[in-house]
């Protein structure tokens, strides 16, 4: 693909590079190659006379070999305009050739890896050194450095797992990713549907909460969320539906955002990473974050 709008602009480069080095070919062909030893007529201080000497041969012969350096240079690399050169070297080719190297180098220790289960791994220190990095490198935007989360990102290292925790549930999430789908209630709660709601699952968490609202807040629980959040709002792995109990929050758990999570609903969404990764890859990282939570 061509990187200009127009392909005048190519030939625009082309033209410029290709005549520089022909002018200046020329440029000192055209000055005193040959030289006289003639005295050029300038005369200083009576007798202080300037000769048209040649240039040293030894300088010339460096000055023509950049000029050959240059024209076989734009022969090899893509370095004229839109020409890609002969041999089709690429920036983007070179790279992906060191990472095949890279790869084929790091096959043996990926493969031993992959056949050892996550709890063994996660107590090796090289596999958790490499699972750290991966994690540094992909994980990291979003999870967090220490991996301890932020608003609407789980924290990986506090045992508390909307997918569950076991080293299949951690693998599982990281190949196939998972979407949270907690539907908007507005429509059928309104805000004060939600207030209750709010109140009553304050009191799960033995927290402040008005005992009226959250009164009227259980039968409505009971009636819409408990199928997903579990009676007592313990949560359901199996759907992503956090535990509501136990203060630990994906969206906080002020008053103000658990009716925000209530009226609009939330839908995180963990990427799948198994075609991008590979699951060697993921292996090893899952047991990175399952020791996250060992300790
Ligand atoms: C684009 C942001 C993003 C990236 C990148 C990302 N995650 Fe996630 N991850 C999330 C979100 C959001 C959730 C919660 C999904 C939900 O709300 O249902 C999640 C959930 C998880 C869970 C489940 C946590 C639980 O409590 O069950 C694990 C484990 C996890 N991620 C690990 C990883 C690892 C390892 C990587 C890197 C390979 C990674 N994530 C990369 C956004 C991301
Ligand atoms: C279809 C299943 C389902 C139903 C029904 C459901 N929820 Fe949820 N809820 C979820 C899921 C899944 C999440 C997590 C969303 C995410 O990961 O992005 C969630 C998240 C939440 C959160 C945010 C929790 C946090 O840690 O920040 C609150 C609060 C909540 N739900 C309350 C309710 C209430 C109240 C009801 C009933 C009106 C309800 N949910 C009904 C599935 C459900």
């Amino acid at each position: 693909m061509s990187d200009f709008v127009s392909s005048f602009w190519s030939y625009l480069i082309i033209a410029i590079s290709v005549g520089g080095i022909v002018g200046l070919f020329f440029l000192l062909r055209s000055n005193n190659i040959a030289g006289s030893a003639e005295p050029t007529g300038h005369v200083w201080d009576e007798d202080l006379v300037e000769l048209n000497n040649p240039l040293p041969r030894w300088w010339l012969m460096m000055f023509d070999a950049t000029l050959v350096f240059a024209v076989v240079y734009f022969a090899v690399y893509p370095a004229l305009g839109d020409f890609k050169g002969y041999f089709g070297w690429t920036q983007v080719g070179q790279y992906e050739d060191e990472v095949k190297e890279m790869e084929a180098s790091t096959a043996p220790l990926y493969a031993k890896y992959m056949a050892t289960d996550i709890a063994v791994l996660a107590k090796d220190d090289d596999a958790i050194k490499t699972g750290g990095r991966i994690f540094q490198s992909y994980c990291a935007v979003c999870h967090g450095s220490d991996a301890g989360g932020a608003k609407g990102f789980p924290n990986l290292r506090d045992g508390d797992w909307l997918y569950g925790g076991t080293p299949a549930d951690i693998e599982t999430t990281i190949l196939h990713g998972r979407q949270g789908a907690m539907p908007p209630w507005r429509a059928a709660v309104g805000e004060e549907g939600a207030e209750n709601l709010a109140a009553y699952i304050l009191s799960m968490g033995g927290r402040k909460h008005s005992d009226g609202s959250a009164a009227a807040g259980k039968a409505t629980f009971d009636a819409m969320c408990a199928g997903c959040h579990g009676m007592n709002g313990e949560g359901n792995t199996f759907l992503g539906a956090p535990n509501l109990s136990d203060n630990i929050w994906l969206y906080g758990g002020s008053k103000r955002a658990i009716m925000a999570s209530i009226l609009d609903g939330r839908n995180g969404n963990m990427p799948a990473h198994a075609d991008f990764l590979g699951k060697e890859k993921v292996h090893v990282v899952s047991a990175y974050v399952y020791s996250l939570s060992q300790k």
